[in-house]
């Protein structure tokens, strides 16, 4: 996997074939199975146009009490699977100090967006965020550490990968909109974006 700067983020292009695109996504159907997409609240209370789950020890999760990382699915009340062995490989491309214990599963259907928000709710900013993109494009929107910072954004295509490093750790980011019906992986059209980190302190 070569990783080139985009906009001063490294993005690995085609990070996974479109052969593991296609495994990897079998793998996220199983988990889907067993940990079901919901959409959490925000802080206004309305419900976020993505649908989230999460494989690995942490789920991100919303709701009217504000939002923090939780252990056990909010309507089963089970454990969320483990990560996908595709994503772990993803992530160890950029940082092999210690695997991530939080795969957020995001799905993008026609119309969703993810608004400018900063991730800082990990334990230990020294290790990255990693983004996996799969299906339909996403126009991904960054900018600096500050809410009016300026921003600049590329397009985030099927099989790509980034990381949210360093400088850019805690820089604000979003996306915002998908080309809804652009590629076939999934069978109802959309974007899933895995994104890979550590919510604990690792030991
Ligand atoms: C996120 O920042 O949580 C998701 C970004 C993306 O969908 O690419
Ligand atoms: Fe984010």
């Amino acid at each position: 996997m070569s990783i080139e700067t985009i906009q001063g983020v490294p993005v690995s292009r085609g990070a996974l074939s479109p052969e593991e695109q296609a495994a990897l996504l079998t793998d996220l159907r199983a988990v889907a199975q067993a940990a079901p997409p919901f959409s959490p609240m925000t802080g206004w209370g309305k419900p976020m146009s993505v649908r989230i789950t999460a494989a690995g020890r942490f789920c991100w999760f919303s709701d009217r009490r504000g939002y923090r990382y939780i252990e056990a699915h909010p309507e089963t009340g089970q454990p969320f699977p483990p990560i996908p062995e595709a994503a772990l490989r993803v992530w160890r491309t950029f940082e092999t100090r210690a695997d991530p214990d939080c795969c957020l599963i995001n799905h993008y259907r026609e119309g969703a967006r993810m608004g400018l928000h900063q991730d800082r709710d990990e334990a230990d900013f020294s290790f990255p965020v990693v983004s996996l993109s799969l299906g339909d494009p996403g126009l991904f929107r960054i900018g600096g550490t500050e809410r009016k910072s300026p921003t600049r954004s590329f397009w985030l295509h099927s099989g790509d990968a980034m990381a949210l490093t360093g400088e850019t750790r805690l820089a604000f980011h979003g996306i915002d909109r998908i080309k809804f019906g652009e590629t076939a992986l999934l069978a109802g059209g959309g974007r899933l974006n895995l994104t890979l980190r550590r919510v604990a302190k690792a030991d």
